[in-house]
């Protein structure tokens, strides 16, 4: 049976290669449980710094089937070595995340998370940090790719027509997306997320790529409580960028954060933060997630799915892994 995976993704990795090559890809989703006996998302990441290699993201996927541990244990052992032969890449560069951590060790499986390495990938030539060991994702969401080169696009097209470029980052995370926007030529910037882990990595993001902090500003907040403000305090941005998590509940937080629930109130703050002409992308990836038909109408919300879910993402018998709007004022 592992001999039919191993061909699969042989076959896949040929694909993916290619496809990746032709378009200057070097971080790409290699294998996305082709085969369902295998519930494996495969991600192939080359570095740039401190060395050049290449190293595999791989995450097992929860499909509730049970094993018993010594089976399981020898099962992961088995697939990664499939993988790493396949691949040809030592046991070293592939990062196991799987769904239960609790059971016996994997070589694969890197532990000391202190002594994680972090490195530098590249997309559209801009550099960002990964580590691939420390965290459940890695720093930047591949499945954004397209998100992230619209949201450039967009930035490049008005900053040809107009001076002064005003662009939002909502929920940043690594702020990939601030990154993306100041290098397409926004004169300023504001990337607002709780975590002070992810601010400053996307501190460390923004300085991999000159870029100036001083008007491309970060704002460690909750957003829930920073769009009152900022719409009491008539803000006004050309260009927002708005990804929730489905559920988000800190202790840093008022409230709880539910996508379903909150997504109007969400898109209605942007609406009002947006200068005349302005443009929202709105992003989720709560699979059941559905778009409050007022208030599409409302804000004239185009669906923008089939263009930003990149196609080293997209199975045919299955949802992409987000879904994503657009509307401009
Ligand atoms: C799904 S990720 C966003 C992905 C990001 N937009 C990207 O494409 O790289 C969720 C982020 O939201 C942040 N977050 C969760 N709840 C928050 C809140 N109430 N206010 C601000 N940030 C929050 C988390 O720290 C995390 O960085």
């Amino acid at each position: 049976m592992t001999d039919a995976f191993a061909n699969r993704l042989r076959k896949n990795l040929a694909h993916w290669k290619k496809w990746a090559r032709r378009r200057g890809i070097t971080c790409f989703r290699i294998y996305d449980r082709d085969i369902p006996q295998f519930p494996f998302a495969i991600d192939w990441y080359e570095t740039v710094s401190p060395r050049a290699e290449t190293h595999l993201h791989v995450q097992e996927i929860d499909t509730g089937w049970k094993m018993t541990d010594a089976d399981y244990t020898a099962w992961l052992n088995t697939v990664c070595e499939a993988i790493c032969g396949v691949c040809a890449l030592p046991a070293a560069q592939l990062h196991l995340k799987r769904r239960e951590r609790q059971r016996g060790t994997l070589q694969y499986e890197k532990l000391d998370h202190a002594a994680a390495e972090s490195f530098v990938i590249l997309e559209a030539g801009h550099r960002f940090e990964a580590n691939f060991d420390t965290y459940l994702d890695t720093g930047l969401f591949l499945d954004h790719r397209p998100m992230r080169a619209l949201v450039a696009e967009t930035i490049a097209e008005r900053a040809k027509r107009e001076a002064g470029t005003r662009f939002l980052n909502l929920f940043a995370y690594t702020g990939s997306f601030t990154v993306h926007a100041a290098l397409a030529g926004a004169s300023h910037s504001t990337t607002v997320d709780l975590s002070n882990t992810y601010q400053a990595w996307t501190a460390r993001n923004l300085a991999l790529n000159g870029i100036d902090t001083r008007r491309h500003t970060l704002a460690r907040a909750d957003v829930l409580a920073w769009l009152v403000q900022a719409v009491a305090s008539r803000e006004r941005y050309d260009v927002i960028v708005l990804d929730p998590p489905s559920f988000s509940n800190s202790k840093k937080m008022v409230e709880v954060l539910d996508v379903q629930r909150d997504h109007v109130g969400l898109v209605s703050q942007c609406g009002e933060l947006l200068a005349g002409g302005g443009e929202l992308f709105f992003s989720t990836n709560l699979r059941s997630f559905e778009l409050d038909p007022p208030l599409a109408q409302k804000w004239s919300l185009r669906e923008i799915t089939h263009q930003s879910v990149p196609e080293d993402f997209r199975r045919p018998s299955r949802r992409g892994p987000h879904r994503a709007w657009h509307t401009t004022i």
